[in-house]
């Protein structure tokens, strides 16, 4: 393919970087537990998400053994991958859910989960949303300022429901990731500023219906260091000491949040057993159940997206790879500028070539991958991009009227479609093109 052509195979099989999530090269063809993806493609065309469920409950389990010498729940992040097959992998194995918006409750309800197992957070919930919340009787409402705690006690008491409120605490923690995913410094829009929340703790402990049960914090998404944990844990410390010297003995959970970061490229991930180690010996001692609430590190490397390669193309001295999935898929790269393993489907021995792998939408941010070494592929072919399953399929849009992919599950040697591909006429049948009759 002329320029760039690079002889050198710089990685034998960027495949195996994600051997744990049971992605396989079984001779030439990529599988995934035990599947082989062209099989899923050739059934269900392009672009398609797959997920893989053995991948998603050896996270949990790695992460619930991690925490077994303390009281714990793991409530999943849902907004990470909010696919019902997903969501009952996770609960069958005892997760809880966190939710952010009352079609998430309706979602975690539909997968089965106990409403008591629920966490809803979220800064903006409506009236609506906090008295669905209340008559599902979730198992905590996390507020994030105190008109919303305010709105939550009018509502608890027109319910004449009692109502267990966890406060989302503002620790004021740097966190070392995409500024887009930063949520626990000062001066962001989350949570309650530490030093406010005694003060809400005390409106809480004097409302009849309502009672102050967790402290919760989140402080981004995809971090790699437990530092920001251990400071954001010494705050919540120190909060639960106040609270307790007030006279408030109500508590019975910590929110550590989410944020476990994974292996994209050649990041070293944060490992639950170090985030273990950094928090549990503070928290334990205060006798409250630890919360966790991770959505990428549970599925974001349990998943991938199939896309086929449509043309290739020469222009000002690049080599573009044209496929069918574009920011409307997976909208990471482009967003965030994130970086997605790319490989075939089917792999042959051929040179590398640095290419653009772009999509079809009217955008020149609609790509999934800049200069990227890529062996040369062809028109036809299939390419899996790896690493898909957090935050991808749950940010795609019909931009361009593009019908949605569908999602793949593949548990016990066999695969099934939980979601089907959306039909275009579907995007606009409840559209009128006129306003007579
Ligand atoms: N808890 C709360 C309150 C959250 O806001 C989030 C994520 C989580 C838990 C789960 O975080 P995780 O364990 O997945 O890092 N769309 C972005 C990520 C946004 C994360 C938003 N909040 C991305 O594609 O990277």
């Amino acid at each position: 393919m002329g320029e760039g052509v690079l002889t050198a195979s710089p990685v034998a099989d960027t495949a195996a970087l994600f051997a744990d999530a049971g992605l396989q090269r079984r001779g030439r063809s990529l599988t995934l537990g035990g599947v082989a993806l062209g099989a899923i493609a050739e059934s269900v065309g392009t672009p398609a998400y797959v997920y893989s469920a053995d991948a998603i409950r050896a996270r949990y389990r790695a992460l619930d053994e991690a925490f077994a010498d303390a009281p714990h729940r793991i409530c999943f992040a849902v907004k990470a991958n909010s696919n019902l097959a997903v969501m009952r992998v996770l609960r069958d194995l005892g997760a809880g859910a966190d939710i952010v918006s009352a079609g998430e409750l309706q979602r975690a309800l539909a997968a089965g989960f106990a409403p008591e197992a629920i966490v809803f957070s979220g800064v903006g919930k409506t009236r609506e949303e906090l008295r669905a919340a209340v008559r599902a009787s979730v198992g905590h409402v996390n507020v994030e300022s105190r008109e919303e705690l305010e709105l939550l006690a009018t509502i608890a008491g027109e319910e004449e429901t009692d109502v267990s409120v966890g406060i989302r605490v503002n620790p004021d923690v740097t966190a070392d990731t995409h500024p887009y995913i930063t949520t626990g410094k000062g001066g962001i829009k989350f949570g309650i500023p530490h030093d406010q929340v005694i003060d809400a703790a005390r409106f809480i402990a004097a409302r009849e219906r309502l009672s102050l049960t967790s402290l919760a914090m989140h402080l981004g998404s995809q971090l790699t260091d437990a530092r920001p944990y251990r400071e954001g844990a010494e705050r919540l410390l120190g909060l639960v000491a106040e609270v307790r010297s007030a006279g408030i003995a109500t508590l019975d959970a910590l929110d550590i949040g989410g944020g476990l970061g994974i292996r994209y490229a050649d990041e070293t991930p944060l490992e639950p057993a170090t985030l273990a180690a950094a928090i549990v010996p503070l928290l334990a001692p205060t006798g409250l159940t630890i919360y966790v609430e991770p959505g990428r590190y549970l599925v974001g490397s349990a998943g991938l997206l199939l896309t086929e390669v449509l043309y290739r193309k020469q222009s000002g001295g690049k080599e573009f790879v044209v496929v069918d999935a574009g920011m409307t898929d997976l909208v990471r790269p482009s967003r965030y500028q994130a970086y997605h393993e790319i490989v075939e489907v089917e792999a042959a021995e051929r040179p590398r070539v640095t290419v653009d792998v772009v999509g079809p939408i009217c955008e020149t941010g609609d790509f999934l991958a800049l200069d990227r070494a890529l062996p040369a592929v062809e028109r036809g072919e299939r390419l899996a991009i790896l690493g898909a399953g957090a935050y991808g399929f749950v940010m795609s849009s019909n931009y361009n009227t593009r019908p949605l992919p569908p999602e793949v599950m593949v548990d016990r040697g066999r695969f099934w479609v939980s979601r089907p591909r959306e039909h275009v006429s579907a995007l606009f049948a409840h559209e009128r093109a006129t306003d007579d009759g």
